[in-house]
């Protein structure tokens, strides 16, 4: 299936009716879209379906009450409404419309659609009967009202014998629905109006037309930021070197190969307000690269290399239009706290993130990584942890910068 959902969070709340089971069937079509997709279930909705076998296909713990001390400590419910870019209601039962239409937070599924800012879209699923009733289309018209996108019922066989409006809309179907619809600018997020320009990946160098210097970093930090930060309402340009992974949702992506064309994609994207610097940009470039492929004529072969510019230290330099935040990387083997402060100095950066390299579990390549951010007087460590989660972390330490 096409990943017509690529990247997007989508927080899947099951109701308890029936097709509750269906609701499993629609985890595997958001996943195959390209959706993360984490599950809060009713009370009800355990009654019909195990929590179990939507973790097994989500590849999430699936929440299923406000009180799980555990589960809050991993990702506290407001944080849970705060992940998501959507909220889906599937199945909505006739008594979960009425308490959405009410703005109950009594349970978690309640309380969630209440807390969080990001669109809701509900599916009701229901007897017929309790479908036509003025009091349901009341609530549901109350939803519309407040901009709560309603996919179905669909009109068909129920499960108790008769036939009628009031089917669960087919998986396949509320997919389409969600990404017929573009995620609104969301002016409650604390990155909305402002352009962030993040650099990620590294940069070849060609020495001739078949070989080049270039280093292991793939992407994975830079790419997680910009996701990061165009979830917290940024508008995000991505100047990526040479890495297979895909575009993280609402990021405008621009494709480059060497220091010197990855500076002009930065350069062009300004003006903005926010950059950073996370791509691991060759430091030197051959002077001249050969217009055909070196032969192997001596014992040793001595590289003419000349420095590429600098593009952290040339975007901090800039006095017309100003970026509210320049944020660096350092990438170090040893001294990392040293280095970093020199490099925050010298380049006269608003903050610098220093990461061990060359180590097993971090730094180039790994999924995860550990950090410790630096600027003029402080400092913020950051856990070893998913690039994914550390890439949040950092973006909420921008949005305390930007406002200190
Ligand atoms: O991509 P991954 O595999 O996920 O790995 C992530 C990472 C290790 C690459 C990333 O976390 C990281 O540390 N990126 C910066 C790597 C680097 O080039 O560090 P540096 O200390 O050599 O450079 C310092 C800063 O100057 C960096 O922000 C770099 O983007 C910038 N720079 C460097 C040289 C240059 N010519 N222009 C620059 O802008």
């Amino acid at each position: 299936m096409a990943q017509i959902l690529a990247g997007q969070h989508i927080l899947l709340c099951v109701g308890g009716g029936i097709a509750a089971y269906k609701a499993l069937e629609l985890v595997r079509r958001l996943r195959e879209a390209g959706a993360q997709v984490q599950v809060a279930m009713t009370a009800g909705a355990q009654q019909f379906v195990t929590p179990l076998s939507f973790q097994a296909l989500s590849g999430q713990p699936t929440r299923t009450s406000l009180w799980d001390h555990a589960a809050e400590q991993a990702m506290g419910h407001l944080e849970l409404a705060r992940w998501a870019d959507r909220v889906v209601v599937a199945p909505a039962t006739a008594d979960l419309l009425a308490r959405l239409a009410g703005g109950h937070a009594d349970d978690l599924v309640s309380t969630l659609c209440l807390a969080t800012d990001a669109p809701l879209t509900v599916c009701p699923a229901m007897n017929h009967r309790m479908w036509l009733n003025p009091a349901t289309q009341t609530n549901v018209e109350t939803l519309r009202q407040r901009g709560v996108q309603v996919v179905g019922p669909e009109d068909g066989p129920l499960a108790e014998g008769e036939s009628g409006p009031g089917r669960l809309s087919e998986p396949e179907h509320i997919v389409a629905a969600l990404a017929g619809t573009a995620l609104p600018a969301r002016p409650s997020l604390p990155l909305h109006g402002l352009k962030v320009v993040v650099s990620a990946g590294p940069t070849y160098e060609d020495l001739d037309p078949v070989r080049y210097l270039g280093n292991r970093s793939s992407g994975k930090m830079g790419f997680a930021i910009a996701d990061g930060a165009a979830r917290r309402g940024g508008e995000v340009v991505l100047v990526a070197g040479p890495v297979h992974l895909p575009t993280p949702a609402g990021v405008a992506r621009v494709d480059v190969r060497s220091a010197a064309q990855m500076r002009e994609a930065v350069f062009a994207a300004f003006p903005a307000d926010i950059y950073i610097g996370a791509a691991a940009v060759a430091d030197y470039t051959p002077r001249q690269p050969a217009a055909n492929k070196i032969k192997k004529s001596s014992e040793s072969l001595g590289l003419d290399l000349v420095r590429t510019p600098d593009i952290l230290s040339e975007v901090a330099a800039r006095t017309e239009g100003r970026l509210k935040l320049v944020v660096g990387f350092a990438a170090e083997t040893e001294n990392v706290a040293g280095y970093a402060r020199g490099k925050l100095q010298a380049k006269r950066l608003d903050m610098i993130v220093a990461n061990r390299v060359g180590i097993e579990g971090g730094g180039f390549e790994s999924d995860s990584n550990a950090m410790t951010a630096y600027w003029p007087d402080g400092e913020r460590a950051f856990a070893s942890a998913p690039k994914t989660q550390l890439a949040d972390e950092l973006i909420d330490l921008i949005v305390e910068r930007l406002q200190a």
